[in-house]
């Protein structure tokens, strides 16, 4: 690497990040806490072939129980943000009566990571449900925006003044595609019209939400956590190719945000997917699995390709937002491949921010190991292992001190960007 090499044995990281700005971790209710059986995910994973493996979340990472020890670690690390979700099934079991001993244990997950200073990301919708809410038809209902808006009057109320970011809705665009367009999340609808119904209730509810808690707390910073997508195209000389690309931008980056507009304090990005446009015809786009070009990728085939939240943030910089990367992981069984991500992919982050992008914060996906939706426990997104088989114990990986580093650090020192550059392995870290 030839970077700054002027400053080769500087104590201070080459690569510095701005004053304040928030190295965090991500995590989600139904994915780590475990014992989540009052949601429609719950449901659908006892269903024979649903899930990988036929696993179900069951205890998950149970986080439920060992919030503390996990913060812990995060404290460890340095991470001075942590973004989770409440999980809404627990709380509101049944319709409008709320779970003192749900409520409850939400104070003592908050007061734990503020005790460490670490900073609150609140999620209020992750993808699950609770059943009652999909018997009264889900996200498809008129009715899905009121039902929510109870929900977060009640977290705004019982919460506010805990919460510093509140996430109202997760990665609107990926929860509609995956359960009303392809079909292969619950309820499992094929259909556009099922898909264009359910983004606009997910725009109504936001904006509801937005308004709500902001009544509640004047200052409050909220937003979304949006799935950002980088694009090429190979043949982006050709109008029509042009054309399907601006159409793909617009559909999947921004149609959400064209539906609330004026009702977010901040922009969540959340970024995994670069899409290579192969050929365009006047109707066709035809995309390019990584594979085929023998490129590097994740363990589920997903292409790892850096410059690509560069170009997501540059991108979402058009709104004038503050931003802040609120997932960027890979799925990875080896921690080598792990640590060249967050390396490469920061060092974009970086990039961004010379290039007078105002991204203030970014939380790692995930902290901990966990069940990763239809695909099981079999993909490994954590800094930290853990040992399913062992009591659940957890295990940080050398990429957990590879991040340490970058936090404590404020940015990337020189031997990382060595060590990237070189593809060596872990063991050859200073
Ligand atoms: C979701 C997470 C998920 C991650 C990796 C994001 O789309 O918000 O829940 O685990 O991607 O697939």
């Amino acid at each position: 690497m030839a970077i700054h090499d002027s400053h080769h044995g500087h104590a201070h990281a080459p690569l510095k990040f701005p004053k304040g700005f928030l190295w965090g971790t991500a995590t989600s209710a139904h994915q780590v806490e475990g014992g989540n059986d009052y949601n429609d995910w719950w449901a659908w994973e006892e269903g024979a072939g649903h899930v990988k493996n036929d696993d179900m979340s069951g205890k998950a990472a149970d986080h439920y129980n060992r919030f503390r020890e996990d913060f812990g670690i995060a404290k460890k690390m340095g991470s001075r943000l942590h973004r989770l979700s409440i999980e809404w099934s627990r709380i509101e079991k049944e319709p409008g009566k709320f779970d003192r001993a749900a409520l409850k244990h939400y104070h003592e997950v908050f007061d734990a990571l503020r005790k460490k200073n670490i900073k609150i990301m609140l999620t209020l919708h992750h993808f699950t449900n609770p059943l009652w809410f999909t018997e009264r038809g889900g996200w498809m209902s008129r009715r899905a925006p009121h039902y929510f808006a109870r929900f977060v009057k009640k977290m705004a109320r019982e919460y506010g003044k805990k919460i510093d970011f509140w996430i109202t809705i997760n990665e609107p665009n990926v929860y509609a595609a995956n359960g009303f367009l392809r079909g292969v999340w619950p309820p499992q609808k094929k259909s556009i019209f099922a898909y264009l119904r359910v983004i606009h209730n997910l725009a109504r509810a936001h904006r509801r939400a937005y308004r709500i808690i902001h009544a509640s707390q004047k200052n409050a910073q909220v937003g979304i956590a949006h799935n950002v997508f980088s694009i090429e195209s190979y043949q982006w000389w050709k109008l029509s190719s042009f054309l399907k690309m601006k159409l793909l931008n617009h559909v999947w980056n921004h149609h959400f945000f064209s539906l609330s507009r004026g009702t977010h304090d901040f922009i969540g990005i959340n970024y995994y997917f670069h899409t290579r446009i192969r050929k365009s015809g006047l109707f066709s786009i035809k995309t390019i699995d990584a594979r085929e070009e023998h490129r590097e990728g994740s363990d589920l085939g997903w292409e790892i390709y850096p410059l690509g939240i560069f170009q997501a943030i540059m991108n979402m910089r058009q709104y004038n937002l503050p931003l802040y990367i609120t997932e960027n992981g890979v799925a990875a069984e080896n921690d080598d491949r792990r640590c060249r991500f967050l390396v490469a992919h920061i060092k974009e982050v970086y990039h961004a921010i010379q290039a007078k992008a105002d991204v203030r914060g970014y939380c790692y996906w995930s902290l901990i190991d966990n069940f990763e939706w239809d695909k099981g426990f079999t993909p490994r997104f954590g800094l930290v292992e853990i040992d399913y088989s062992h009591d659940y114990a957890r295990r940080p990986r050398p990429s957990a001190h590879v991040y340490a580093r970058i936090c404590k650090e404020n940015g990337i020192h020189h031997d990382l960007l060595r060590f990237m550059g070189h593809g060596a392995s872990t063991k050859d870290l200073p």
